[in-house]
């Protein structure tokens, strides 16, 4: 079957208030983004997600949406966004938003309804229990630490918020909230956008009894809320009901041309990842395997293969190493070795695996997570390091922002720019626009199988790419010693040493770092 343009798309998350201010207030807006669509065009960008643009009073920095269908003053208005749409569609370049529907903010009306009376018409919109103050109605906790509920005197009720006590649940088993939630995807998609993000999407049903979650013995350390607690998030998370809630979103987006939905979709274990890849559910769905991955050839193997076998042949996966929950991975992986080195690597690997790539805004100029000292923190959770403004020049701010202050300190910009990068042919930025070029040259590598290399080392990480009249191979030394690998004689395509081009020697000799793509 003939590939859909998301499955060929290289996708680039953009975090607005970070990427480019238009109007020298210190924060990044929408013109901002509409301004910089050259260098996407540039770079071979076919998508992009947006974080969050509506109006909050970001207590968690857009995820608590105070109205569904506006824009947050800061970044602009709908006039700016539909510009922003324009001149992406005129350059050939989707544009996917954020959608938060799995709470608001305690800010917008159907909460503020909500709370008034236990009589209230949106009362049932969100996810209320009367009770008294000493007891919680269950045991379950909130993502970000503590319980999940809040008491609120005015009715003395609890309600149950996931994240923070000002991002109250929406009650998804009340057909009013899923109908009024169906009017949210029309609104955006009639203006044009090309399809969500969707926030938490797999917690949008709770259990209907309100169970305690079990306590899980045996902790993960690739899954967050397990690595820091021993809950197991049975029945808050992750219920079969779920799915429903996703075909109808699914039924209503269907009605559009060519629109995708994204699920940020962390499943109680990974396997059951593919359950939400279905016709009539999401398109794509991310895989966090690697946000969370050290800088190991076997756990990047482990996470593939997982993927590659619990996926089968309808579900096609997404990769991405960094986004703005996590630190950077440039910066993870420089607390034990050449940060810079393997990022190189790790570009290798997310733009030439089977499926479909997410950059991160500035990795491909190498950009760290920032320094923030304590006065200038403004995530809840500690987030900001990753959220640093974009870096396009040595220019004051980075060639951000004309103010004398930005919303977040800015990071390296001396060293790590994109102006410093654009014409030198050894910079990670060449590196990337050469990958992403590579990629839609050489059909293999979007439309090929995957298979595993099976006689590399442990901690190499080597894969063929096939179709019936192109073989690749991607060779990927995760080490920094020299390794070798057993393979017949080639064309290198591209190496992430510089100066590595020409035809390949059998055995293929793998610098410390370095990986490799071979046309067989
Ligand atoms: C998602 C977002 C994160 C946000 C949370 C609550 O995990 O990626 O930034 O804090 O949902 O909305």
């Amino acid at each position: 079957m003939a590939l859909q343009w998301w499955q060929r798309a290289v996708f680039y998350q953009i975090y607005p208030r970070s990427f480019a201010d238009s109007n020298g207030d210190g924060i990044g807006d929408l013109d901002g983004v509409t301004a910089r669509l050259d260098y996407l065009t540039a770079l071979g960008i076919d998508a992009i997600w947006l974080n969050p643009v509506n109006p909050s009073p970001l207590d968690d920095w857009g995820y608590d949406v105070s109205d569904y269908c506006g824009i947050h003053p800061d970044l602009g208005d709908l006039a700016a966004f539909d510009r922003l749409l324009a001149e992406a569609h005129r350059r050939g370049i989707r544009v996917i938003v954020d959608l938060v529907p799995n709470h608001t903010s305690n800010q917008h009306p159907w909460f503020v309804e909500s709370r008034a009376s236990r009589t209230n018409p949106k009362r049932d919109w969100y996810i209320w229990v009367p009770g008294s103050l000493d007891r919680p109605p269950n045991n379950w906790q909130s993502t970000f630490g503590g319980s999940a509920w809040k008491y609120d005197p005015t009715t003395a009720s609890w309600y149950l918020h996931i994240f923070l006590e000002q991002q109250p649940d929406l009650n998804f088993r009340n057909p009013a909230v899923v109908e009024a939630m169906h009017n949210v995807i029309r609104f955006w998609l009639d203006r044009g956008a090309d399809g969500f993000r969707i926030d938490v999407i797999a917690g949008l049903i709770k259990d209907a009894e309100l169970r305690d979650n079990p306590i899980r013995a045996a902790t993960d350390p690739d899954i967050p809320w397990n690595a820091k607690g021993t809950q197991d998030p049975l029945y808050s998370h992750d219920r079969p009901e779920v799915h429903d809630i996703i075909r109808g979103f699914r039924r209503v987006s269907d009605r559009y041309e060519q629109r995708i939905l994204v699920g940020e979709t962390w499943p109680r274990e990974h396997e059951r990842l593919a359950d939400f890849l279905r016709p009539d559910e999401l398109q794509l769905a991310f895989n966090f395997r690697f946000l969370l991955a050290r800088y190991d050839a076997r756990r990047f193997r482990a996470a593939i293969e997982q993927t590659e076998k619990s996926f089968g042949p309808t579900a096609w996966p997404t990769w991405t190493l960094s986004n703005h929950d996590f630190s950077r991975h440039i910066s993870r992986y420089s607390r034990d070795g050449d940060g810079e080195a393997r990022a190189r690597v790790a570009a290798v690997m997310l733009l030439t695996l089977r499926g479909t790539p997410f950059i991160y805004y500035g990795e491909e100029i190498g950009m760290r997570d920032a320094a923030i000292p304590a006065a200038s923190k403004r995530d809840p959770v500690g987030r900001d390091g990753c959220r640093s403004p974009m870096q396009w020049s040595d220019a004051r701010n980075g060639g951000f922002s004309t103010s004398a202050n930005t919303w977040l300190p800015c990071g390296d910009f001396k060293a790590v720019n994109v102006a410093r990068q654009l014409n030198d042919p050894h910079s990670m930025l060449a590196l990337y626009r050469r990958l992403i070029e590579l990629r839609k040259s050489t059909p293999a590598l979007v439309e090929g199988s995957y298979r595993a290399f099976d006689n590399a080392p442990e901690d190499c990480l080597v894969f063929h790419r096939d179709t019936a009249t192109q073989h690749i191979v991607v060779a990927l030394n995760f080490t920094a010693e020299p390794r070798e690998i057993d393979l017949p004689a080639g064309t290198i395509l591209l190496s992430t040493v510089p100066e590595r081009a020409g035809d390949s020697e059998s055995p293929l000799m793998l610098a410390p770092n370095e990986g490799v793509i071979v046309m067989l």
